[in-house]
This record gives C-alpha cells, sequence and structure tokens, in this order.
C-alpha cells in the first residue's frame, strides 16, 4: 500500500477549552460560549492563513488520488475540536463534539457550515485518540490534521523547573521528550498508513520548533506562552498560592517538534513507515 504525506510546519497559538456544564441544567453548555474562543471560531481562522500557502497544492494532491467515479471519497478531519472542515471529523472522546453538530448544522451559526451549502456531503464523527487506528483500513481519500499533533500520548517527563522543555531543562527531560515525540510520531503515521487507500493523501499542519540562526537557539512557536506560564506559575509558588509540588506537576504533554524530527521517520534505515509504502512529498 503507498500513500503520500505532505506537512506544513508553522508558529501558531493554540486553543484553550473549558467552561465545564452545570450538572443541574439540562441546556446544551458547550466547551466555549457559542463556539467563540474554541478552536473553529478563532485558532481555527488563524490556521487556515498557517497554510494559504500550499493551499492550491493540497487541492491538486487532492484531485489526484486515485477515486472511481461513483464511489465514496472519503476525508478526515482529525484533531477537529468543532472544526469547519469535512467529512469524518475525528478527535479525542472527551472533545466537544456537540459544539461540532452544532456548527455543522448551523445553530452555531459562524462560521458557515460546508454542509448547508452543499450537497452529497455527509459528516461523522469519530472519538477515537488518533493513536489509535480510528476508521476501517484502506477506507481514507484524503486525512487532513491541523495543529493537533503536537499532543503527545502522555506526559514524557516531568519537568523540574518550567511547564514544557526550555533551553536551560535538564538532559534528560529533553531526552525523554525528544524519544516520546518521535515514538508518537511514528505512531500516528503507521495508524494513518494503515487506514488510507492507496495513493491517499495525509496532510498535517504543526506548531513548530526552528533554529534561531543568530543566537543558535532552538526556538519554538509557544515560547512566549511557555515562558509567561511558568513564571507565572513560579510566582505563585512563592507567593504560596501553590505548593513546590503542584508547579513540578504542571507540565504541558506536547511537542514542538523541527523539520527534522518530522522528516526522520520517512528517512531513518529500516523505518516501517517507508515500508508500509507512505513517502514525504516535496514542497
Ligand atoms: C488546537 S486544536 C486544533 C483544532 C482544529 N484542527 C484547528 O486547526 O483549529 C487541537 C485538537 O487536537 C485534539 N487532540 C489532541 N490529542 C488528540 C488525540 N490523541 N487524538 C485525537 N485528537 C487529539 C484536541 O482534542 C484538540 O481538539
Amino acid at each position: 500500500m503507498s500513500a503520500r504525506f505532505l506537512s506544513s510546519t508553522v508558529n501558531v497559538s493554540t486553543s484553550a477549552k473549558c467552561s465545564p456544564t452545570k450538572a443541574k441544567e439540562a441546556v446544551f453548555v458547550p466547551f466555549a460560549e457559542g463556539g467563540f474562543g474554541s478552536s473553529g471560531a478563532t485558532p481555527g481562522k488563524h490556521h487556515a492563513g498557517y497554510i494559504e500557502p500550499i493551499h492550491s497544492k493540497v487541492f491538486k494532491l487532492a484531485l489526484s488520488i486515485p477515486f472511481r467515479k461513483g464511489s465514496v471519497f472519503t476525508i478526515g478531519d482529525y484533531g477537529a475540536a468543532d472544526a469547519q472542515f469535512q467529512v469524518i471529523h475525528e478527535d479525542q472522546g472527551e472533545n466537544d463534539f456537540n459544539s461540532l453538530f452544532r456548527r455543522l448544522t448551523g445553530i452555531i451559526p459562524e462560521p458557515p457550515s460546508y454542509l448547508l451549502t452543499m450537497d452529497n456531503v455527509y459528516a461523522f464523527a469519530c472519538g477515537t485518540d488518533f493513536y489509535k487506528q480510528c476508521v476501517p483500513s484502506n477506507s481514507m481519500h484524503f486525512i487532513m490534521c491541523m495543529m493537533s499533533v503536537h499532543w503527545l500520548s502522555q506526559l514524557p517527563t516531568v519537568y523540574r523547573d518550567s511547564i514544557y522543555v526550555y533551553y536551560e531543562s535538564l538532559k534528560e527531560e529533553k531526552v525523554a521528550l525528544r524519544r516520546q515525540a518521535q515514538a508518537d510520531w511514528e505512531k500516528f503515521l503507521l495508524m494513518r498508513s494503515r487506514e488510507l487507500r492507496e495513493g491517499g493523501v495525509l496532510f498535517v499542519g504543526s506548531p513548530a520548533a526552528y533554529m534561531d540562526q543568530k543566537t543558535c537557539r532552538l526556538r519554538h512557536y509557544g515560547e512566549k506562552l511557555v515562558t509567561l506560564m511558568t513564571d507565572v506559575w513560579k510566582s505563585f509558588t512563592i507567593s504560596g498560592k501553590i505548593a513546590r509540588h503542584e508547579f513540578i506537576n504542571t507540565n504541558f504533554p506536547c511537542c514542538l517538534r523541527n523539520t527534522d524530527q518530522i522528516r526522520e521517520p520517512f528517512e531513518i534505515e529500516g523505518s516501517q513507515v517507508l515500508a508500509l509504502g507512505q513517502h514525504l512529498l516535496p514542497k
């Protein structure tokens, strides 16, 4: 089986969720008010902008996917949140799928849903973790996954002095993060290899790390957020708002990989990803 993979790494900001539903109320309360502040309304728009430079390339690729006239063309939107895209919308079981369907049917009107203007398009949801196989083997023509694969399957380590790895982090913390991140990335690709049909395309957009040529330091898109949160959290330990163990136990289970890490599963000798016929497309 052979499938193709196109990646886009960018520096962007992620979404924050959560206003918990009151247990007694029968009415539906989305995780974020009316969808505002959740992924579809804010980061979703930004993310669309970040992939703009390769938009037409992705559409051309989609047209090149082998497809028998009259059969069903299947598209997956992995790590969808409450997205605006198509057709099998996948996310973790605890995701706010109710908001997703409210968007798709137009109950939450903005941004406009593709379902309201297109015939013969059908939307489904899948609540399976994307580090597992989410749909039957050989069933997908096109899978996209925007701004989601930086979330790891588990916390790789407990950072002693920050909430995410940073320049001065201990070597063993950096090694643990890299190991977990690469294992997860390979797992994600292997699962998608099973799901994609012959000639199918996987398109992944991910926040990334890059080498700052001036300082020769590895930098990443979330630096400001991580630094600010670490500083605030530290100040809370000093003021006594939180205990030292609470500081230590606050960690982001994510990894902002650099381009080499993204490419690794397609380039290392004996790679399972290559063995399954996936290859990286040139930019
Ligand atoms: C920043 S949002 C991206 C939403 C949307 N794709 C976009 O670009 O606006 C990241 C999403 O990834 C999902 N996610 C994180 N880990 C996941 C996993 N293991 N399986 C499936 N979805 C996951 C989160 O639940 C969240 O909805």
